[in-house]
């Protein structure tokens, strides 16, 4: 699969203004680079052309990623019929977001997704034993707990996003990884489905309070304490800690999970949420 963005196809019309004939660019959004040939009116890669206008087109859009099919180049985007919201991948110099409704997934103001991932991450960390993300997304933080866990059970809602998912190089070890195990449901019902102290730890990451206020529910808290073994630790990515909104909502999920039976709650400003123990 070829997936291009606008900072390879700036680098292309850089390296056609030079009358260069062959180039190394990424075909997986930045993972790896492979040699492509230029000449005047098109772009040969491995197993496709395209033409320079397309090149062009893909220049123009900072916020979407494309694939290359069938010598076509088509906007990766998606429109729930379930959510009624619309998906799409957008590219940073790292790994891509996903945004929803136009909302960016992962953190991408001074810091980029993978390394948003990474902070999610260490703030739980060592990951060991069976492990439950709630809201898989791009299955950044399935994939990186399946590093060191045994297990990784990870929860999305929305088929789009998975669609999403399939499109993006950095998201492949989530199908092709045999310890990570998805469900497509609702993490609020799923959740139910599982016997008590099933996992040793919990990655909470749901989108903004108004796109999912379930999720930020006392009683969804409750189930979260329940499948938790003894020890156990729970990650909840809650948004920026210096905003006004974030600040409120950081009050009110830290009373609730509290509330919920969690022993004690240690703020994490660093990766925007808390750590919460049982
Ligand atoms: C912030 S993203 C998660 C990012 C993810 N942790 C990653 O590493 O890419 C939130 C995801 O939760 C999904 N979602 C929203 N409501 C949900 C629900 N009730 N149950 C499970 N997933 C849900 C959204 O479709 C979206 O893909």
């Amino acid at each position: 699969m070829i997936i291009l963005s606008h900072f390879q196809a700036a680098e292309l019309l850089q390296a056609r203004s030079t009358e260069r004939s062959t180039t190394s660019i990424s075909l997986d959004l930045g993972l790896t680079v492979t040699e492509v040939t230029l000449t005047p009116d098109r772009l040969i890669l491995p197993e496709a052309v395209i033409t320079w206008l397309e090149i062009e087109e893909i220049a123009q859009h900072e916020t979407a990623c494309f694939l290359v099919e069938d010598n076509r180049v088509k906007q990766i985007r998606g429109f729930s019929e379930f959510t009624g919201r619309a998906y799409g991948l957008m590219p940073t110099a790292s790994a891509p977001t996903m945004l929803i409704s136009g909302l960016p997934m992962h953190r991408i103001k001074n810091t980029n997704p993978y390394q948003d991932t990474l902070a999610k991450i260490k703030a739980i960390a060592p990951l060991h034993g069976r492990v439950l993300d709630t809201c898989t997304g791009l299955g950044y933080t399935a994939i990186e707990a399946a590093k060191t866990a045994e297990r990784v059970v990870t929860i999305e809602l929305d088929p789009t996003a998975q669609e999403m998912a399939r499109f993006n190089p950095w998201s492949r070890s989530l199908f092709d990884n045999p310890k990570i195990e998805q469900i497509i449901g609702d993490a609020f019902d799923e959740i139910q489905n599982f016997e008590d102290s099933t996992f040793s730890s919990i990655i909470h990451d749901p989108p903004m309070l108004s796109l999912a206020g379930d999720l930020y529910s006392g009683d969804f808290y409750v189930e979260c304490c329940r499948v938790l073994r003894r020890g156990g630790k729970l990650f909840h990515y809650i948004g920026d800690p210096d905003s006004k909104s974030g600040a409120r909502t950081t009050k009110g999920v830290v009373r609730r999970l509290q509330e919920a039976g969690f022993t004690r709650v240690v703020l994490q400003p660093q990766a925007f949420g808390v750590v919460a123990f049982k």
